[in-house]
């Protein structure tokens, strides 16, 4: 859905916690990019608020010694081109604690420094408990009109209840159709691919269902431990940081039936479907179901890398770190899509952090042949549909093929079809950050989630902690640099099948 901002020209975009770790790593890297492309005309005023006392030239030059720091460290670049030049000089800053209401009016100066009121995008990178009351702040000085937009980063809550409260909230200042909810797994090109590949192509379309697809699963693995984030990944988990929104995201996006439309509002219709006929995990179900793992100490790349309970910053002045011995790190979940195209059909969901590498891809594992022609041939190799979102992006089509040679017999060997788009690489990448940034001053709500989709993954994601908690379900110590707890293999194991390692 498109809204009224749509047509403005020079709106302006206020990210509150500006000097934060996200608005200095991707947000403004992302707007820098978007303008080097001649995409952020639309944009005459990008203001940081925070906390920090920091002049505007204290700021610009935080932005630019993180952009070298994370982005892009050869300063040259920057220099030459001018772009740099022209972007921060769209780039403000304002000082904007909580608990000093009174600073609002100073940014309300701030937008309307040039005499009139231009509509405001409002994005929220700071501590998701905070939503509620600036907007609250923001509706009571006038700064919240109807033509403005609020972009809300995850995590929305850590239940569907602090969820709903984030919601109504929100929702008294901002309409549904001018409320951004991010997922950024949902500005990766490949995750977008999903509706081309499906939705375009009559070679899939009937294959796609319990008739032909034997399992599906979604393996998103990182290397990196918590990365800085001890405490709030502490208290979170993997359950929470990653599948409720990732996982369930992409789930939706493989499993949801051909929207009646190309709009935001029918495809949401038909991923909100989806989370709905998730079943629900129960207290006799969820030992059988999920695995949950913490990492301990190992090596990832040959380098030793220290055990979860080991990390830095759980804020613990005793260094006991014991409050956190029952959080995961990693968790797989064997999940049910119960609907008439997917009853059957088992969904191998699988995350963690200090795993072997770092990859995410989606693999659709289709049935095997009734019996094989071939001698020699134990008929054991399904044909897969590997879709890669990273670290490289590219889909590949498992299948067997002759053997070449002028051997009498038919011997089958395994090639893998490139269908990527483009798999040399020679189309600009971008990140999923500047894809959703364009979105949202475009004002199309379709790679978005609406309240809906969030409360439905909340619901499902509320019966695994329930259960969990209920019958004690602990966490597995795996070493870093593995796959998960040995237990992980046994989930898909038990069903005759096992994961496709990428
Ligand atoms: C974030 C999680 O949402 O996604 C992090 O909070 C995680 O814990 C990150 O590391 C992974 O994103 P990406 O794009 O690097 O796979």
């Amino acid at each position: 859905m498109t809204s009224q901002i749509e047509n403005n020209l020079n709106s302006t975009i206020v990210i509150v916690g500006g000097n934060g770790d996200l608005s200095l790593r991707k947000l403004l890297p992302a707007l820098y990019n978007l303008q080097k492309r001649g995409l952020l005309d639309k944009v005459n005023r990008v203001i940081g608020t925070g906390r920090a006392e920091l002049s505007q030239k204290d700021f610009l030059d935080l932005v630019t010694t993180k952009y070298l720091e994370f982005v892009c460290s050869d300063k040259s670049k920057i220099q030459q081109c001018g772009h740099w030049t022209k972007f921060l000089s769209k780039v403000d800053y304002c000082r904007l604690p909580a608990d000093e209401p009174a600073q609002y009016d100073l940014l309300k100066a701030m937008i309307t420094a040039d005499g009139n009121r231009p509509p405001v995008t409002y994005y929220l990178s700071t501590v998701p408990a905070l939503y509620g009351s600036i907007c609250q702040q923001l509706k009571s000085h006038d700064l919240a009109e109807d033509s403005d937009r609020v972009v809300l980063e995850k995590p929305l809550g850590n239940n569907l209840e602090t969820c709903n409260e984030i919601h109504a909230a929100v929702a008294e200042v901002f309409d549904e159709s001018n409320t951004f909810r991010i997922d950024h797994y949902l500005g990766k090109e490949t995750v977008q691919n999903l509706l081309t590949l499906r939705f375009s192509n009559a070679l899939f379309n009937p294959l796609w269902s319990n008739r032909y697809i034997d399992n599906v699963q979604i393996t998103v693995a990182e290397s990196i431990g918590v990365a800085g984030r001890a405490d709030f990944y502490g208290k979170t988990g993997a359950l929470r940081d990653m599948v409720q929104n990732h996982l369930l995201q992409i789930l939706s996006m493989v499993a949801m039936e051909p929207p009646a439309k190309l709009n935001a509002d029918a495809i949401r219709n038909e991923k909100v479907k989806v989370l709905e006929a998730l079943t629900p995990m129960k207290p006799d179900t969820v030992r059988d179901n999920v695995i949950r793992g913490q990492y301990t100490e190992g090596a990832i790349d040959a380098e030793s890398v220290i055990g979860f309970l080991e990390e830095d910053g759980y804020g613990a002045s005793d260094g006991n770190n014991d409050q956190y011995a029952n959080t995961e790190t990693f968790v797989a979940i064997k999940a049910e899509v119960h609907n008439w195209r997917w009853s059957g059909v088992p969904f191998y969901l699988r995350t963690g952090k200090r795993l072997k590498k770092r990859y995410s891809e989606i693999v659709i594992e289709f049935k095997r042949q009734p019996f094989s022609l071939f001698e020699d041939d134990p008929n054991d190799f399904a044909n897969k549909m590997v879709i890669t979102i990273q670290p490289d992006e590219n889909i590949r089509l498992h299948t067997l093929h002759k053997k070449p040679g002028l051997s009498g017999k038919l011997k089958l060997q395994p090639v893998a079809l490139d269908l990527s788009s483009d798999p040399l690489g020679a189309n600009d990448s971008y990140d999923a950050y500047e894809r959703l940034l364009l979105d949202i001053v475009n004002g199309d709500q379709t790679l978005f989630m609406r309240s809906d989709e969030v409360e439905a993954a909340w619901r499902w994601t509320d019966s695994i902690i329930h259960s969990w908690t209920e019958v004690g379900l602990g966490v597995m110590p795996y070493s870093s640099g593995s796959m998960g707890p040995n237990k992980s293999l046994a989930l898909p194991e038990r069903d005759n099948k096992s994961w496709h390692e990428g």
